[in-house]
C-alpha cells in the first residue's frame, strides 16, 4: 500500500472521529472545485493513486472559504496563472467555511498528487491534523495568509502587524481621544485573535486605553486584549452588522457617544457600516483592510476611513513562485523570488525567505508583504496600481456623506 493511501486512511479516521464528535451544525457544503476533485478522487484510483510524474509539480490549494471577494477575485488566479505559467499543474478546493470539510479537501488533493500544499486554513488548531497528513505524505505546506503552528510550514502573508498597526495609525490620528469599538473577525484566525490587535496596540491602542484618553465600549472581559471587542463568526458582514446594531442600541441606551471603530477586516467593515445606516448613527471613522471594491467605495464616499490595502496579487504570485520552487526541492533557505515578479512597493523586504518567530515559539521561514493604508486623501493609489478603475471607485462618492476630492 502506497504512502499516500496510508495517510489517506489515517486522515480519514481522523475525519470519522471529528465527524462523530461533532455537535451537529448541519453537512458541510463543498464548492463545486471541492466538490469535483471528490469525485475526481472518488471515480479513479489513478487519481487517488496519488504522486505526479517525476518532473511534474502539483501545486493543490486549500480555501476555507470564498466569501470575502479578495480569494476569488485576486489570491486564486494569481497563483494559479504562477504555476502554470511556471510548467505546474494547478488545483483545488474549497471548504466553505467547515473544518471537516477543510479536512476533507486536503486528503482528497494529496490523493490527486499534490506535491505542495497551498493552505488557507480555516481554524488554526483544527488544520492541524490535515497538516500532518501532508506532512506524512511527503507533501510541502505553505501556510498563506495565516499563520498554522507547526515547525515545518513555509509562511507567506502580508505583515499581519503591520495591518493592525496601519488601521489603528490612521484612526488614532484622527480621534485620539473618545469611545472606541473594536470588531474583530473570527476567533479561530490567529489574524483576527493575535496580530492584528497587535498592530492597534503596536499603534497606541492600549496606551491610550491605560491612560484613560480611550473607552473601549465594547469590552467582554477584562483581558486585554483577547477580551476587547467583538469577535464575529466566519467574518460575516451580516454578523458583524447585527453585532454592531446591537453595540449601538447599548450605547445609545447608555449615553454613550461612538467616536471611533476599528474593524478588522473590510467584511467586518461593510457589516458596521451597515449597522451605522440602519440605525442612522452617521460616520464616525471606521477602519478596514483588504481593498475589496465596495470598502474602497466606501472610502471614496466618506463612510470608511482608511482601508488598508493589501495587494492580494502580489501574494498569490508570491506564493505559486515559491511553491515551484519547493517542487523542485528547493529549501526555503536557498530561494529568492525571481526580479520584477512582485510590484516593489508591496515586495517582501527581501527576496531571500526571513525566519519569522511564531507566537508558538516555532521558527518558520516567511515571506511577509507590505500593506499600504489607504484614505480619501490617496485614492490615486489603487488606481495607478491597476486594482480598481477609477469609475468604479467614484461610483457612489457624490451620494456619500463627505466625497473624496479625488472623485469630484
Ligand atoms: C485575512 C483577511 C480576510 C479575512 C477574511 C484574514 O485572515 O488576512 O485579508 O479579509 O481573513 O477572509
Amino acid at each position: 500500500m502506497s504512502k499516500r493511501h496510508l495517510v489517506a486512511l489515517s486522515l480519514s479516521s481522523v475525519l470519522a472521529l471529528a465527524a462523530c464528535s461533532s455537535s451537529g451544525g448541519g453537512a458541510a457544503t463543498s464548492s463545486p472545485s471541492a466538490a469535483a476533485s471528490e469525485s475526481a478522487a472518488a471515480s479513479g484510483s489513478a487519481a487517488a493513486s496519488g504522486s505526479a510524474a517525476s518532473g511534474s509539480c502539483t501545486v493543490a490549494v486549500s480555501w476555507n472559504n470564498y466569501q470575502q471577494p479578495r480569494w476569488a477575485k485576486n489570491d486564486q488566479p494569481n497563483i494559479k496563472k504562477t504555476v502554470e505559467d511556471g510548467g505546474g499543474t494547478y488545483i483545488d478546493a474549497d471548504a466553505n467555511l467547515s473544518n471537516e470539510q477543510q479536512l476533507t479537501d486536503i486528503n482528497t488533493l494529496i490523493g490527486k498528487g499534490a506535491n505542495v500544499l497551498i493552505l488557507l486554513g480555516q481554524d488554526t488548531k483544527a488544520v492541524l491534523p490535515g497538516v500532518q497528513a501532508a506532512k506524512d505524505a511527503g507533501v510541502k505546506v505553505i501556510a498563506y495568509d495565516r499563520l498554522i503552528e507547526d515547525p515545518d510550514i513555509f509562511y507567506i502573508t502580508f505583515d499581519n502587524v503591520g495591518v493592525g498597526k496601519a488601521e489603528a495609525d490612521a484612526v488614532l490620528k484622527k480621534v485620539p481621544e473618545g469611545n472606541y469599538v473594536l470588531i474583530k473577525g473570527d476567533p479561530g484566525d490567529p489574524n483576527a485573535s493575535t496580530f492584528l490587535p497587535q498592530g492597534w496596540d503596536d499603534a497606541g491602542l492600549k496606551a491610550a486605553v491605560d491612560g484613560n484618553k480611550i473607552k473601549v465600549l465594547n469590552m467582554g472581559g477584562s483581558t486585554w486584549p483577547k477580551d476587547a471587542g467583538t469577535y464575529t463568526d466566519a467574518w460575516k458582514t451580516e454578523k458583524a452588522q447585527s453585532n454592531m446594531e446591537a453595540i449601538i442600541d447599548k450605547a445609545v441606551a447608555d449615553g454613550n457617544k461612538i467616536d471611533a471603530i476599528l474593524a478588522e477586516n473590510d467584511s467586518t467593515a461593510l457589516g458596521v457600516a451597515g449597522a451605522l445606516k440602519s440605525k442612522s448613527y452617521g460616520y464616525p471613522p471606521l477602519s478596514g483592510q483588504d481593498g475589496d471594491e465596495a470598502n474602497l467605495q466606501n472610502v471614496a464616499a466618506g463612510i470608511q476611513y482608511v482601508d488598508v490595502w493589501k495587494n492580494a496579487n502580489e501574494l498569490g504570485k508570491v506564493a505559486g513562485a515559491s511553491a515551484l520552487e519547493l517542487c523542485k526541492g528547493t529549501a526555503p533557505a536557498d530561494m529568492s523570488l525571481p526580479s520584477g515578479l512582485v510590484d516593489p512597493s508591496v515586495a517582501p523586504k527581501s527576496p531571500t525567505p526571513q525566519d519569522f518567530t511564531t507566537p508558538g515559539g516555532n521558527t518558520v521561514k516567511s515571506y511577509i508583504l507590505q500593506p499600504t493604508p489607504i484614505t480619501a486623501d490617496n485614492l490615486n493609489l489603487v488606481v495607478d496600481g491597476g486594482w480598481i478603475t477609477k469609475d468604479k471607485l467614484c461610483a457612489n462618492a457624490a451620494s456619500g456623506p463627505t466625497p473624496a476630492a479625488f472623485c469630484s
